[in-house]
This record gives C-alpha cells, structure tokens and sequence, in this order.
C-alpha cells in the first residue's frame, strides 16, 4: 500500500486537517506528560534541504527528540543528491532506512516525484510553489485565538507566492474567503484562482481587501531564489508595506501573521511586529506543535487506515 504523503493542504480533508489542529493544540499542552516522549520512540525522520532554514529545521528536529525519535539533517553539500545521484533512487533508498522524510527544494514537481518513489510519508517543508505546513501552524494559532476561522475573512498582502498559493488551498479547506492584493505582475498562480474563484478575489485594491479582515498576513516580497530580483520587487511592492495604520482599515480584533522571516522596513514596517495585533511568535512556536501532531498522524494513524 502506498504511504499518505503531506505534499499541499490538499492530500488530506477538511476533517482530518481540523484533527491535526485539535490534536496539536492537545499535544502543546502536553509537553511534560508522561507519554509524550514515547510517541515516535525509535523512530527516524529525514530532513533534505535544499535551502536556509531556521524555524522549519528546529521545529521538525525539536518535535522528533520531545517524542522519543530523531532526525537526520541532510544538505544538498553533503549528500550524494548534491551530485547528481537521482531524486527516484534517493527516494527509494531513504526509504529504506527511515521512517519519514521531510523535504525543503525548489520545484515542486520534485517533490512529487520523490513521493512517488518513497515508500515511507514525504513532508513538503516549502517549495517554490507551496508552504502547507506553515498553514497548519497559522491555522492553530488562530483556532486558539479566535476560534474557527470557517466564514471569516483572511486577507493576504504582497507577493503571489508559494505561502499566498497555501493560503489558498487553505480557504477551501479550511472554508474562509480570502482576499488578496498584490502588484500587478505578481500575482498567485492564475489556474489557482480561477478553481477557487468562489472562495478567492485578487486585485490591487490594498483598503478593500483590508476591510473588514479578521486576519491579515504578509510574506517577504523576494522569496528564497529570487535574491536577484530584490531591487525590482522593493519598487514593485512599496506601497505594500504593511503598516499599523494599514491594519486599522481591518476588523478592530484582525490578529496580524507572518511565517518569518521578516524584513522590517520592507513587507512590513519597523513596528509591526511588536504592535498588540502581531501573533507572530505563537505562530512560529506552533510550527512545533502542529508538525507534531502532523507526523503522529501520518507515522500513526493514517498507516492503520
Ligand atoms: N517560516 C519558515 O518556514 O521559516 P524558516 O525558513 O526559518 O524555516
Ligand atoms: N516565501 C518565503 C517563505 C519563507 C518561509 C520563501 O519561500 O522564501
């Protein structure tokens, strides 16, 4: 039988993506129960980044030492994928030794291809066209803050790019209407918009799509691989820049997001973190917990279903 994968929001339902959250928001209160540092007693997770990372690779290492397992970094510098060794055969291989992988890369048809030949769950830790596990992570943070976010609005500002194509898949599963306000040029993956086009709106119209919000989230305007286009998207995205006053125009009680890293002076201004509104320490802290619940689901549960 061939393993469930977590690849997009997508290859899990709407109720089996509330299970995660619940199960997470349970195992963040559990930390020092007695079974927790049994949950993936003997268990080995493999971390394959092709990029930087701070909070992806702690959360995921940290999450596999609280429950008893542990991880294995491996680096495009250091492994025989970096020269050239194919991504079936490494898959197969890994698959082998591991119980669970997690990858961080660009493509995303990469991903899937690596998928296709494991025979253990494969994690999507970003890719150029994806981020789902930040949104499990954001999801948690807002359930425990405001409770369901079924109905609610959710705007995004900035780029089109993998975090807004998350967002997405988000609002059809997670069933909220997402608006969105990026420069012209940089818009999310068109297809994308148009098969959720009753859950999704794209303009450039920066105060509606703020109005009304009950939560606001931004990203960097130069994801990792566009450095050189960093000079070009500054000028494209300045009026962007989200601000305390900008988040005025949402709802009185709009929590404000971002997956970090930041760039203060640019997506946001210099204050925006520290600003009441700003939920974006609980959001990094809850990529632990989620990831948790997230890898108990997918070594425990859905290999029994
Ligand atoms: N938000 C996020 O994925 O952060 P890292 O790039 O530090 O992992
Ligand atoms: N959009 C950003 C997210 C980083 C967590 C990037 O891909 O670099």
């Amino acid at each position: 039988m061939s393993p469930r994968h977590f690849l997009t929001l997508l290859d899990f339902s709407p109720l089996e993506l509330q299970r995660i959250i619940a199960r997470a928001i349970e195992l963040k209160h559990m930390r020092f129960h007695p079974t927790h540092d049994q949950l993936f007693k003997n268990r080995v997770l493999a971390m394959i980044f092709d990029k930087s990372s701070t909070r992806t690779r702690v959360s995921f290492e940290a999450a596999m030492a609280q429950c008893g397992g542990s991880a294995i970094f491996l680096s495009p510098r250091d492994t025989q994928l970096g020269r050239g060794e194919p991504l079936e055969d490494s898959a197969r291989v890994l698959s082998r030794m591991v119980d669970i992988i997690m990858i961080r890369t660009h493509a995303h048809a990469d991903i899937e291809r690596f998928a296709q030949y494991a025979r253990v769950p494969v994690i999507n830790a970003l890719t150029d066209a994806h981020h789902p596990c930040q949104l499990l992570a954001d999801m948690q943070t807002y359930q425990e803050l405001r409770g369901s976010i079924a109905n609610a609005k959710v705007a995004w500002v900035g780029d089109g790019n993998n975090m807004c194509h998350s967002y997405i898949h988000a609002a059809q599963q997670f069933n909220f209407q997402l608006s969105i306000a990026c420069p012209t040029g940089f818009e999310p993956n068109l297809k994308l918009v148009q098969q959720y086009q009753d859950r999704v709106t794209v303009s450039q119209n920066l105060a509606a799509t703020l109005d009304q919000a009950d939560l606001v989230v931004t990203d960097v305007w130069a994801s990792m691989g566009q450095e050189q286009e960093q000079e070009k998207r500054k000028a494209a995205f300045s009026n962007y820049q989200m601000t305390a006053e900008k988040l005025n125009l949402a709802q009185p009680n709009a929590l404000f997001m971002h997956c970090l890293p930041a760039h203060r002076g640019e997506e946001i201004s210099e204050d925006l973190l520290d600003d009441a509104r700003s939920v974006v320490w609980q959001e990094a802290e809850n990529r632990l917990h989620s990831q948790k619940a997230l890898i108990e689901f997918l070594l425990l549960e859905a290999a029994a279903l």
